[in-house]
């Protein structure tokens, strides 16, 4: 099996992306990869990822990513996954980019293997729900990750900021842009330009960056009941209302509408609009088959 490592864009030079792409999608196709730092299980029809480099509090190395791309990817094709979560440990969801790894990183290197673009793509492709399950540090990167999920549940410990500005950076993976359509543009310059304004997780409800906030041994169990009520409905719907929200940051209100709006009537073209509604009429439950 060929190592996610051989990928690592800031130890070598080939032309990474396609490689990765094609390691990908090949991935997709058979059983899942002996992964080093993370954990995957599927109960019912959710996918739980966890971040599984406990040593650096989930700092989020190039090799991490590729496994959490892989895994994302993976599920994304199986129909039998409705919706995943992410998560980490108790102590850190991640406490950022590896900064040990890409201390001596180069400009040139990073344009050319758009360093951290490969971070972003398979999340912002995925079409499935993903929830971010936040337990303890959610820093730099791990704050962006979150981010990059569609619905943010946090334990009671957790911390979101975003310190990169205190090594001499900015945030690179979305922090300047999410956060601040998450929490407004002052909390946001505050929290980026001193590195060290963070939110605690009832902050972090109060600003709308978390919906749901639970004592820190039952956020797992929690987020996972959710991402089964997810789940459990037509995947088609789903999957179109993903989209349709996700363009409510993309386009005006106009479009927006007109965009949901075609969404809407094209639902009535599946199996699941047919059932759920006839369900409804004859009192009963829906019975749904995601198409
Ligand atoms: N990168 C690499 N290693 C990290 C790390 C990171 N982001 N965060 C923590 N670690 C490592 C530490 O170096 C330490 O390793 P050693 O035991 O080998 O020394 C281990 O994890 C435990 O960390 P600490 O001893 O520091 O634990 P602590 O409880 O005292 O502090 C912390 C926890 C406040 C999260 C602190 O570790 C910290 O400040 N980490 C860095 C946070 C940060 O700056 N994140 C932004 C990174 S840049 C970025 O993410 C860019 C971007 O936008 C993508």
């Amino acid at each position: 099996m060929l190592r996610l490592s051989a990928l690592n864009p800031l130890t070598r030079s080939a032309p990474t992306a396609q490689v990765a792409t094609a390691l990908l999608r090949f991935n997709s196709t058979m059983n899942a990869p002996a992964y080093t730092m993370i954990k995957t299980e599927v109960q019912g029809r959710v996918a739980v990822i966890t971040l599984d480099r406990p040593k650096a509090l989930n700092a989020l190395c190039s090799e991490l990513f590729y496994e959490i791309n892989d895994a994302l990817s993976r599920y994304d094709n199986d129909t039998n996954v409705g919706a995943v979560v992410l998560t980490g440990s108790e102590r850190a969801f991640a406490a950022g980019a590896d900064i040990k790894e890409m201390k001596n990183a180069e400009f040139v290197n990073n344009y050319k293997t758009n360093f951290l673009g490969h971070w972003v793509e398979q999340i912002s492709k995925m079409r499935k729900p993903i929830i971010a399950a936040v337990n303890g540090y959610a820093l730099g990167g791990g704050c962006e990750l979150a981010m990059m999920c569609d619905i943010i549940y946090a334990g009671e410990k957790a911390v979101f900021g975003q310190p990169e500005i205190n090594l001499g950076t900015i945030p690179g993976a979305g922090g300047t842009q999410r956060l601040t359509h998450a929490v407004g543009k002052s909390k946001a310059m505050e929290m980026i330009l001193t590195g060290s304004v963070n939110l605690d997780a009832q902050e972090a409800m109060a600003y709308g960056l978390v919906s749901k906030v639970f004592p820190p041994e039952k956020l797992l169990e929690e987020t996972i009941k959710t991402a089964a009520k997810i789940a459990s409905k037509g995947a088609v719907s789903v999957q179109m209302a993903k989209e349709a929200v996700n363009q409510a940051y993309e386009l005006g209100l106009t479009s927006g509408l007109h965009f949901e709006r075609r969404l809407f009537q094209a639902t009535f073209a599946t199996k699941d609009q047919k059932e759920g509604m006839a369900a409804f009429a004859e009192k009963r439950k829906p019975d749904f088959v995601h198409e």
